[in-house]
């Protein structure tokens, strides 16, 4: 059943292969360090994930046959959840994570022989672990359960919420902890299972999964899907409603409402050439299918990387096709993340700076240099305010996070994908971007199809690239990048040909020249963003309205440049962008937008009124992720 890898071979010599994927390690018990093999040394050593309640290392599953049923009227999924298990320990219980789940009933073996279990206390963030009574010989249970109003995983949408206005709509979320809100599962990324599913929706929608998918509705309402390739449980997805499917190029295709597919395709008719890019950096595509589904406005992420079926927001349908390194970005992670995973949240950076540094690569090889470029100022932009907010020797501004005791949303900063990313791009610079390249090539193989840690991956970046040479290693700076708060002090700032131009026309603006007359012929929205940045904290009326008048930022249709617009509006009093601002906060659910926005507002006490005036308004559209942030600012 387990096979060595050729890294977990040449982790051997070194007498670390155990401190890889916990799941995989063989069982055999024995007594002393002599006797043991290395993996199994490894497997007692081996970090254990604190957002988890299972032991895989006694009990761990292998493989999920979901049966499951969506109701719209009840706001509830329920069904049957079985999986393949290995008890490892031969020990008498296995243990799953549930966060609000009602458990019905639980079965042993394929004959379903009722048994036992006990849901352990509640913890916060995390739930209850459910506790199954097993034999030492159970290889399948069935959990029968369902979903209550507490599943912060799910978005139930009304008609109103979507395009068409029609049917109603359900996606799920589960990254980073929320598989467990509607599945009872094992839900630590360090454990990979592969699934299989049947679901039943009402006979007017379609479902899809992270997985193999069907392209049309079908007459009977129920789904079937396989996902052979084994993936960590925050991968596991599922969406309903009223969708279409076009394709793009042989490989892949866009899902989407109606209303929206045509729009879809367009804004994100490059996405082939982006697996081309991608395949040519880092190695076949190992996923078969990459497609995207298209989501109402209320989803709480730009996108997020399902296997074979990455989700995204609507709001980067901006109409030329200046928003899709979000797509290069999710699909980066069919590499970095869902082929070689982050063991535990405290490795996110190696899920997201990767992707980041992978993403900005693919946009370079598409649209070249000086592009790529813009994206880095911009996101070394982002990093300065994260450094900013937290604070320079905050403990979280180290990529290798210590999350125990808390959510694991608090990583989600630009320090795991911006710090990230200039730390591999530093490496690049010292060793040279062939060999960094045929690196990670060997990386992305090496680890293909398991969790890694931070450990891991620099235990092979010593081996494969430092290989003992001191200068390098200094260069490199591992201690200044991984493990200390900030960022080391000559570390290269990133910089733009593009914008140094939007600098020029901004300056000329300053000292009077008429907006009207700029030189901004050409700028993508990543220029725009740039200038709309350097505007100062006070501004003038007269100058808004200036620029509005110009640019028309007020009536922009590129959500990127209108969220950066309205912080100075906002902050500003500028009343002519209200009706823009009510109307976005009351559409968009994206979160990445929605906290910088609420945030300005409440900077005042009448805007904070404000803010809690349209947030009420606004609130149902919201995703769990989006209010749950939100509630605890606006309070
Ligand atoms: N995997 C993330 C989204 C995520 C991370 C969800 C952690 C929940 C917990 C996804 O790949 C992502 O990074 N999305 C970004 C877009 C990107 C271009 C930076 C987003 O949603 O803004
Ligand atoms: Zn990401």
């Amino acid at each position: 059943m387990y096979t060595m890898t050729p890294y977990r071979k040449f982790l051997l010599g070194l007498g670390l292969a155990g401190s890889l994927q916990l799941g995989a390690c063989s069982t055999q018990t024995t007594t002393t360090d002599e006797t043991m093999t290395a993996e199994q040394q490894g497997m007692a050593q081996a970090p254990s994930d604190v957002h988890s309640f299972a032991k895989p290392a006694e009990a761990v599953a292998h493989h999920l046959d979901l049966d499951i049923a969506v109701n719209f009227d009840q706001k509830v999924i329920s069904g049957k959840a079985s999986y393949q298990i290995e008890n490892k320990a031969k020990g008498n219980e296995i243990i799953f994570d549930t966060r609000g789940l009602e458990i019905e009933q639980v079965y042993l073996g394929k004959e379903q022989t009722p048994t036992t279990f006990k849901l352990g206390d509640e913890k916060e963030f995390l739930g209850r672990p459910l506790i199954i009574a097993i034999q030492p010989e159970t290889d399948y249970v069935t959990i029968q359960y369902r979903t209550t109003a507490t599943a912060d995983a799910l978005q139930w949408l009304n008609p109103q919420q979507t395009a068409g206005k029609k049917h109603p709509f359900l996606f799920t979320q589960s990254q980073a902890i929320l598989a467990r809100t509607w599945i009872p599962i094992q839900d630590s990324p360090g454990i990979r299972i592969t699934y299989s599913a049947k679901v039943q929706v009402p006979k007017e929608l379609m479902a899809v999964m992270s997985a193999e998918n069907p392209q049309q509705k079908n007459n009977t309402g129920s789904y079937t899907f396989e996902m052979r390739q084994a993936i960590p449980s925050y991968l596991m997805a599922l969406s309903v409603g009223d969708m279409v499917f076009k394709p793009i190029g042989q490989q892949t295709g866009i899902y989407a409402e109606p209303a929206t597919i045509d729009a879809a395709v367009y804004e994100f008719a490059e996405m082939d050439k982006m697996l081309v890019a991608a395949e040519k950096l880092y190695g076949k595509y190992r996923w078969d299918r990459y497609d995207l589904l298209v989501l109402p406005p209320s989803f709480p992420f730009g996108g997020m990387e399902n296997p074979r079926l990455t989700f995204v927001t609507p709001t980067v349908l901006a109409k030329d096709r200046s928003l899709t390194s979000l797509i290069a970005h999710e699909l980066a992670h069919s590499w970095s993340g869902n082929l070689v995973t982050n063991g535990t949240w405290d490795d996110f950076w190696l899920n997201e700076g990767f992707t980041v540094y992978f993403e900005r690569r693919i946009m370079e090889e598409i649209y070249g240099k000086d592009y790529a470029d813009m994206l880095n100022v911009l996101g070394y932009q982002d990093l300065q305010h994260t450094l900013e907010d937290l604070g320079p020797n905050s403990d979280d501004t180290r990529l290798k996070l210590d999350l125990e005791g808390r959510d694991p949303d608090e990583g989600l900063t630009d320090i795991a994908y911006e710090k990230g990313n200039f730390f591999l791009q530093n490496i690049e610079r010292v060793v040279g971007r062939e060999r960094f390249d045929q690196f990670l090539n060997k990386y992305f193989q090496t680890f293909a199809f398991q969790s890694t840690n931070t450990d891991l991956f620099l235990d092979f970046l010593r081996k494969e690239l430092i290989q003992g040479d001191e200068k390098i290693a200094e260069q490199i700076n591992i201690e200044g990048w991984v493990y200390t708060p900030g960022l080391p002090e000559d570390h290269a700032k990133p910089t733009s040909k593009r914008f140094a131009q939007v600098e020029e026309s901004f300056k000329a603006w300053q000292s009077g020249k008429p907006a009207n007359q700029l030189q901004t012929k050409d700028w993508s929205s990543h220029e725009w963003l740039h200038f709309i940045r350097m505007l100062p904290e006070q501004m003038s009326q007269q100058q808004l309205a200036e620029l509005d008048k110009a640019f028309g930022f007020t009536n922009s249709g590129n959500s990127e440049v209108l969220a950066a617009w309205f912080i100075h509006t906002i902050r500003n009093n500028y009343t002519a962008a209200d009706q823009a601002l009510d109307n976005f906060l009351t559409n968009v659910g994206r979160r990445k937008f929605l906290v910088p926005i609420y945030k300005a507002l409440a900077a005042t006490p009448a805007g904070k009124k404000k803010a809690q005036e349209i947030y009420v308004r606004a609130k149902p559209n919201y995703h769990a992720v989006s209010t749950n942030t939100l509630d605890a600012m606006l309070k």
